[in-house]
Parts: C-alpha cells; sequence; structure tokens
C-alpha cells in the first residue's frame, strides 16, 4: 500500500539519474510514491555527485537548506547517497546532525533495511564496496514507469584512474553484469512496450573485456539488437581506447544502433593526455572519429573537454581547439578544472588563475556554439525518422528524438505518440529541431 511520500533530488551523471528511479522503485515496496514537493515528504533523499568541486559544495548547501523540512513532532527521513555519501561515509552523519542515512554506491540493495530502521529513529551510514560476484545479483530493475526509451546498466564502476577523475574512488571496480541478465531485462521491457534501449555504463565499451565467458561489448549490441520489438541502440559514456573496430563495425551494419556517439577526448594535445592518463593520443583518437564517420554517414558526435588541466599552455589549448573543430561535435560538455582529493591530479602544481581557465572557457563554447548552428541548420529541409514519445512544449505539438538524437517538436496528433513518424525540419535551435508532417 502506498501511504508516504519521497521527494528525491538527483545530481550528476546518468548513473545517478538511473539509481534513482531503482531507489523510487526499490522503496515503492515499503509504501513510498514519489512527490515533487519537499513539504509534503516523509522522506528526502539527495543522490550526490563529487566529479567536480562544484557539485560537491551544492550538495552541502542544499543539505542546510532542507534542514527546514524537518520539522518537530514529523518523523520526517533525510539521506544522502551517491558519490558524495561514499567519499564522506559517516563524517556526513556527525557533519549534519538532522541527517538520517547515508548510503554509498554499492549499498542500495541495503536502503529497505536502512529505511525500516529510520522509520524507527535509527541513524545509520553504509558505505562498504562490495566487489565481488555478489554484486552481479545487485542490479535491480525500473519497474512501472511506461516510456519508450530505457537505460539499461551493463557495467559499473571504472578501472581507469584518469588523473583527474574521482570515479573510482566513489564506484569502485570494474564489473560487468552477466550478458543472460542484461538480455531478459531487455526482452522484458520489450515486452513492456520499449522500443529504444540505451545501455549504460561508466566505462560501457570495456564491457565483457575482463570475463572470458561475457560477450564484448560489440557483440553484445548484436544480441541485443536481436531481441523483437526493440527499433532502437543508443550506449553511453564510452571511452575511445575502446572503440575497437568490431564496435565501429556495428555503426555500420546494426542498423538499430542509432547514428549518436557519445565520446569524450577531454583535450586534443598529447601532452595533456599523457598526463591525464588517457591511453590514447590525438591522432589515435581522430583515427577513430574518421572510421566512425566512414561507416555512418551523418553519424553525430557529442564529447567532454576539460580546460585547465595542470600544465596546459596556450599551445595546448590551441590543440583542442583545432580537435574540436576537426571532430564538429554537436554537443560539447566543457568543464574547468577543478582537483579531486586522493587523484593523482591533486598533486600536480596549478599554475593559472581562474579567470585565464575561464578565457578559455569562453573561446571553446564560442567555438562550440558556432559549429553547432553549422551543424543543425543543415538539418533544415530534410527528413529525420522520429520516435514520438509525448507531448511538446507547445500546445498542439509532439515531440521525440531523431536517430542522431536531437529533440524534435512538431505539431501533430496525440495518437502519433508511441509511433516512429518520417519529419520534415523547418527550424533549428541550438538543442533541439522544430519539424513539421510531410504533407
Ligand atoms: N575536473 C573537471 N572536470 C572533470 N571531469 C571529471 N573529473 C573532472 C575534474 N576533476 C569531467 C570529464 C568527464 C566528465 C563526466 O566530467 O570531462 O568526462
Ligand atoms: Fe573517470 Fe576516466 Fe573512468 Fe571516465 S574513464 S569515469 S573519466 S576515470
Amino acid at each position: 500500500m502506498i501511504d508516504k511520500l519521497i521527494y528525491m533530488e538527483t545530481f550528476g551523471c546518468q548513473m545517478n539519474v538511473n539509481d534513482s528511479e531503482r531507489i523510487i522503485t526499490m522503496l515503492g515496496d515499503l509504501g513510498y510514491a514519489a512527490t515533487n514537493e519537499p513539504s509534503a515528504a516523509d522522506m528526502i533523499l539527495l543522490n550526490t555527485c563529487s566529479v567536480r568541486g562544484g557539485a560537491e559544495e551544492k550538495v552541502y548547501k542544499r543539505l542546510q537548506n532542507l534542514k527546514i523540512y524537518k520539522r518537530d513532532g514529523k518523523s520526517q527521513i533525510i539521506g544522502v547517497g551517491g558519490c558524495v555519501a561514499q567519499q564522506e561515509g559517516e563524517e556526513l552523519l556527525k557533519k549534519f546532525p538532522f541527517l538520517d542515512l547515508v548510503f554509498g554506491t554499492h549499498n542500495l540493495h541495503l536502503l529497505p533495511d536502512m529505511v525500516r530502521g529510520a522509520e524507527q529513529g535509527e541513524r545509520r551510514s553504509e558505505t562498504a564496496f562490495i566487489d565481488n560476484e555478489q554484486r552481479l545479483d545487485l542490479f535491480p530493475s525500473i519497474k512501472g514507469k511506461s516510456r519508450l526509451s530505457r537505460f539499461v546498466t551493463v557495467m559499473q564502476g571504472c578501472d581507469n584512474f584518469c588523473s583527474y577523475c574521482i570515479v573510482p574512488y566513489v564506484r569502485g571496480r570494474e564489473i560487468s553484469r552477466r550478458s543472460s541478465d542484461i538480455l531478459t531485462e531487455v526482452s522484458q521491457l520489450a515486452d513492456e512496450g520499449v522500443r529504444e534501449i540505451v545501455l549504460l555504463g561508466q566505462n560501457v565499451n570495456s564491457y565483457g573485456l575482463k570475463v572470458d565467458s561475457e560477450p564484448t561489448f560489440a557483440e553484445l549490441i548484436r544480441q541485443v539488437a536481436e531481441v523483437q520489438g526493440i527499433e532502437r541502440i543508443r550506449f553511453t559514456t564510452s571511452h575511445p581506447k575502446d572503440m575497437s573496430d568490431d564496435l565501429i563495425a556495428c555503426f555500420s551494419d546494426v542498423t538499430k544502433l542509432c547514428g549518436q556517439i557519445h565520446l569524450p577526448a577531454q583535450s586534443g594535445s598529447d601532452a595533456v593526455l599523457q598526463r591525464m592518463k588517457r591511453v590514447y593520443n590525438r591522432e589515435s583518437y581522430l583515427e577513430k572519429v574518421r572510421k566512425l564517420k566512414a561507416v555512418r554517414p551523418g553519424i553525430v558526435f557529442t564529447g567532454d573537454i576539460i580546460v585547465g588541466f595542470p600544465g596546459e599552455t596556450d599551445e595546448d589549448f590551441e590543440k583542442t581547439l583545432s580537435l574540436i573543430e576537426e571532430v564538429r561535435y554537436i554537443d560539447l560538455f566543457t568543464f574547468v578544472y577543478s582537483p579531486r582529493p586522493g587523484t593523482k591530479a591533486a598533486e600536480f602544481p596549478e599554475e593559472m588563475t581562474r579567470s585565464q581557465k575561464m578565457a578559455r572557457l569562453d573561446r571553446l563554447m564560442a567555438l562550440q556554439k558556432q559549429i553547432n548552428l553549422e551543424i543543425c541548420n543543415e538539418y533544415i529541409g530534410g527528413l529525420q525518422s522520429v520516435m514520438v514519445e509525448g507531448e511538446g512544449k507547445l500546445p498542439g505539438q509532439i515531440s521525440g528524438k531523431a536517430d542522431n538524437g536531437r529533440i524534435v517538436n512538431f505539431s501533430g496528433k496525440k495518437n502519433l505518440i508511441g509511433s516512429f513518424v518520417d519529419v520534415r525540419i523547418a527550424k533549428a535551435y541550438p538543442n533541439s529541431l522544430l519539424g513539421e508532417l510531410p504533407k
């Protein structure tokens, strides 16, 4: 029976968004339903991110603000999960006396028990890593939301230890899920009406590499493509070092695999890439981009770039700009470097001022804005196959995604929701396209 409300705020990456959905599913069994109103909630949970310093401070501020909802006489529960929880552990309980629960990235399965305890006034922190086979059975699936597109986690954690990144410390060792479990979940989702699967992992294309009995990521994609009812496959986030020829070939012969890829370069300079411990260089990255463009004409790239990495010279930065011009990303996620505790790069001396970093960021963003505009304008007049997912922003509009991942809004009847339609593009915006049904 649903008789309690949970308000959940999620920071950071898609992993966290996915974990939040799983938490809501799990706590549904304890009688909790989601609400958007913190003041009405019986429980408030923050699912946090610590990839960049700013994100972490945001969590601390938010926690202080949430304190006001902890009213006398009402046993409202407040909890923190995700990467900040993993990093800080019990310290959070000490720092914030009104906090009841702290749960790490490997401990979601303990949450129902922790919540039951908190309902009785217990305060508890659980942040132990589970780096053994048992973890494979702790991937609870997400139920109860009928949607056309769903994420399916295929691996968790990261073993790459890029020198700037905290993820391997807060998400733990890389582990690949059993392909049989993945395929069962995909089939169930297809039966529920899901048409698009987004395969999810911190380093998704290293899937299966460390387990002889499991397929490679390329083979897994081919197996998912066999599942009846699934029409589209995407994946995120991929590491350039694991962009194998076999995976590149999937973009040529697996027609269900969409023509869109998130392939973070981080920098265009070999010297910086080496200090970042990215294990590829500019040329090998660009070679993969060229191959992908050759096998899938029109493929759309998105990426991540860090500016102001310790020791990044003007020349290094110019190389990043020229890489961006060569790849021509449709969207770029740009980050100003921030040192993270415990990482290798946190020991590197930083010479650049904040304003120097910001000046570089501005140049990068200006260049990207121009490239985005040029690419999007090229869509005008052409047809895009749109998977219609819901109503659009304006009355009378419906909305969906093109194969390349762009959101397309257009005037149309609601009964088209759930189907694939060819839409002619009339206008381009930075983040979406405006289309019309061909007459
Ligand atoms: N500083 C700035 N950006 C970072 N990222 C990861 N760690 C840091 C850091 N310390 C960025 C990378 C990564 C994205 C998710 O966040 O670009 O791909
Ligand atoms: Fe972080 Fe590098 Fe792993 Fe990505 S691949 S999560 S940037 S360590």
